[in-house]
């Protein structure tokens, strides 16, 4: 997922990622590892106090963040590489605030298993079910 979203970024792009809904942070922590600065937020205390130790432990606590934060009150404007491993309702409403993030530009999101409804992807990886898409992705009318 890294990967493809790291493919698919804009040339030159300074790498600001952000899981939305971080979990235990592996993904956050993985991009930490490519040198990224990686943002994670969740909804749950137990998994950003997790990932808060896991971050000191592993001396990943310069490159990392976590807040304790409700996604759909969370201002995307800084972030340029989004991930979205979600409920497939929990995407399809927060997909309008990703869909305003993208049409800014220079953003990539990427989600995996479930895709927001009538989103077309950039690209689609059909093994692990990641769906990319940038600012050119546009709503398809139905
Ligand atoms: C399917 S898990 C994915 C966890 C992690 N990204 C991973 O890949 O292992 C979804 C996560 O989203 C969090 N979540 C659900 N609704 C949320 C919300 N409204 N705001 C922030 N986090 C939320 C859950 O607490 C959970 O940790």
């Amino acid at each position: 997922m890294l990967n493809l979203l790291q493919t698919y970024a804009p040339a030159g792009l300074t790498p600001k990622f952000l899981d939305m809904g971080c979990g235990d942070g592996r993904f956050v922590f993985s991009a930490a590892k490519r040198g990224w600065f990686a943002v994670g937020i969740d909804l749950e205390p137990s998994n950003i106090e997790l990932c808060t130790k896991l971050a000191k432990e592993n001396g990943l606590a310069e490159q990392t963040q976590f807040f304790l934060v409700d996604m759909f009150t969370f201002d995307l404007s800084d972030y340029n590489l989004i991930a979205c491993y979600l409920y497939e309702k929990t995407l399809q409403l927060v997909s309008k605030n990703l869909g305003e993030r993208l049409s800014q530009g220079n953003c990539v999101v990427a989600t995996i298993l479930y895709k927001p409804r009538n989103w077309i992807p950039r690209f689609v990886d059909n093994m692990y079910k990641i769906h990319v898409y940038d600012e050119t992705m546009t709503l398809q009318k139905k």
